[in-house]
């Protein structure tokens, strides 16, 4: 099938070299010539614009957008929005928030063009395992990209869940709870790692979890592989960064009622993670000071 790619990053390369594996042909935009360059050795066609990107296609166009979400997301579709015509379809493959894939799905629809938010998950490992996608959009317009859902896929790793913002809604979910189940591995590995009487070793127990135990997983490979390369985590910062999906899960959570602590805690702590000293902290402990006389240690 013939498809436009726009952006070609850490995702969106990956994906165009398994659709070029598997046959499909690829017209490729990103703005820097160096991001164009790989897809090009791939055996994409590179383009510098988005026109040129529309112009090579042929009607109806379908054009996939993997470009950070956001205002980068909000430029390109509404640059596309412009160039496409009736009968073509975009599908955002990006981590997008599901309320504005519904509301950018609205604008097409405006013009008879199909629109299609696409949860992709799988990150660098895509490649190799296939992305597992799930998509909210109308049922025809889905139907007619079945051919490249099949390639980016691994075997069932594609859904058709919803309507227009449903297949965000679900990736949102699905970070939501790869947020706290980050979590729950970070603190029983922090437990192991105190227990320095044991002096217990954290790649070989990681290892041996991954063997029939009850919290063996995918994420605990990976931890596996993590600790393997620095058993005690010496070369890295305990910064951890969010891109959006958490904050948004437990915003979902609160506005529907559902009790949702252990996500929300979880996207605490990566707040949490980027204070040197927390100011709730020393509030606590000049308090205690305060009411009970207890020590307060003074800053250095
Ligand atoms: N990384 C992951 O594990 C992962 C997993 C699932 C989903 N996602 C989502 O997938 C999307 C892409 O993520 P990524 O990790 O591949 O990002 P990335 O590595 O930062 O790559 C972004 C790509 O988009 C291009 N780009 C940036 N701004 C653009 C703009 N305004 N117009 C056109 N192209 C633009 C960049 O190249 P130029 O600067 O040359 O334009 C680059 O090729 C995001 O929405 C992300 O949330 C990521």
């Amino acid at each position: 099938m013939k498809i436009g790619f726009v952006g070609l990053g850490r995702m969106g390369l990956n994906m165009v070299q398994r659709l070029r594996n598997d046959g499909h042909d690829i017209v490729a935009y990103a703005r820097k010539e160096s991001s164009r360059e790989p897809a090009k050795a791939m055996g994409a066609t590179t383009v510098a614009s988005l026109e040129e990107l529309v112009d090579q296609l042929e009607a109806p166009r379908k054009v996939w957008v993997m470009v950070p979400e956001g205002e980068a997301t909000e430029e390109t579709i509404r640059e596309l929005w412009n160039l496409l015509s009736k009968g073509d379809t975009v599908i955002d493959g990006g981590n997008s928030n599901y309320k504005d894939s519904a509301r950018r799905a609205k604008w097409y629809k405006q013009k008879d063009m199909g629109y299609i938010d696409c949860g992709t998950s799988g990150g660098i490992w895509g490649l190799k395992i296939g992305y597992c996608l799930m998509y909210g959009g109308e049922k025809e317009i889905v139907s007619q990209l079945e051919p490249v859902f099949k390639t980016l896929a691994p075997k069932d790793g594609y859904l058709h869940v919803g309507p227009n913002g449903s297949g965000h809604f679900v990736k949102m979910m699905h970070n939501g709870i790869e947020y706290a189940l980050l979590q729950a591995y970070a603190e029983g590995f922090e437990i192991l790692n105190a227990k320095k009487e044991f002096n217990l070793d954290l790649p070989a127990i990681a290892h041996l979890w991954n063997q029939g135990s009850v919290v063996r997983s995918w994420l605990l490979e990976l931890a596996e592989d993590a600790l393997k390369k620095d058993p005690r985590l010496e070369s890295i910062k305990g910064f951890v960064e969010d891109s959006g999906e958490g904050r948004w899960s437990a915003k979902e959570a609160i506005d529907m009622d559902v009790p949702a602590p252990t996500i929300a805690l979880a996207l605490f702590e990566r707040f949490r993670s980027r204070q040197d000293q927390s100011f709730g902290n020393k509030f606590i402990a000049a308090l205690r000071n305060e009411f009970g006389g207890h020590a307060v240690k003074k800053q250095g």
